[in-house]
């Protein structure tokens, strides 16, 4: 054994494999336990996750806005459903939390404006996947939801103007019969390259 590959073993036996215990266990969970309340402290152990993820700039322009009292969870269950796909375990979904960015960052503003790429919303997707990390370390389940109506949840949570409502999570306690992982992944090959784009993969 070569010592990279020395290294590369231990690091399987130790963080890595950590890691992905907990990057692979991690699906999105629709079934909830409704009646097992959320501890305030565990979601805020999932934003302090959030809160260590990097920015460009370090602008941080990411805000979250947690909905677990009962009246408020009502109403996002009614009024941010939209039609087509709605979404009918929500009924069961005891906290549902709004990912926010600022939209007024002169950096977020002027930087795409000469790249081409809006750094916010990639900002704001990293710490949210640390919040989903993080809440699956905890044993909690979470959703990402993009299917919503956002101006509703803005004004349920009032979010002002200059903050954009970008997605919501669910969370909650799994419901003891969840199902297996229902989605699989495209495999590595078709997904990443070494030194140069890979035609051969397109259209797999
Ligand atoms: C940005 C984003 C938006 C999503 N929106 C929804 C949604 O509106 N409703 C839903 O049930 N799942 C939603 N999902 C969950 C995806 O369907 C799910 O992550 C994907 O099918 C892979 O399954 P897995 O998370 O169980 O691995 C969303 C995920 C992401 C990242």
């Amino acid at each position: 054994m070569t010592p990279a590959q020395d290294d590369h073993a231990r690091l399987e036996q130790t963080a890595y494999r950590k890691f992905m215990d907990v990057v692979a266990g991690r699906r999105s969970c629709r079934r909830y336990d409704g009646t097992r309340p959320v501890p305030r402290e565990l979601i805020e152990d999932c934003l302090e996750a959030a809160r260590l993820a990097p920015s460009a700039c370090n602008r941080q322009p990411w805000r979250f806005v947690v909905a677990d009292d009962p009246q408020t969870v009502a109403r996002i269950r009614t009024e941010a459903r939209m039609p087509a796909l709605v979404h009918p375990w929500w009924d069961e979904v005891p906290v549902f939390v709004a990912l926010c960015a600022r939209l007024d960052l002169v950096t977020h503003r002027v930087a795409p404006a000469v790249s081409g790429i809006p750094y916010y919303l990639i900002d704001a997707g990293i710490a949210g996947e640390h919040f989903v990390l993080a809440a699956e370390s905890l044993g909690l389940g979470t959703c990402w939801i993009g299917w919503f109506r956002a101006r509703a949840v803005a004004r349920i949570l009032d979010v002002p103007r200059r903050i954009r409502v970008l997605s919501l999570l669910t969370v909650g306690w799994p419901a003891t019969d969840m199902e297996p992982r229902q989605q699989s992944r495209l495999p590595l090959d078709q997904i990443a390259s070494w030194n140069r784009w890979n035609s051969t993969r397109e259209g797999k």
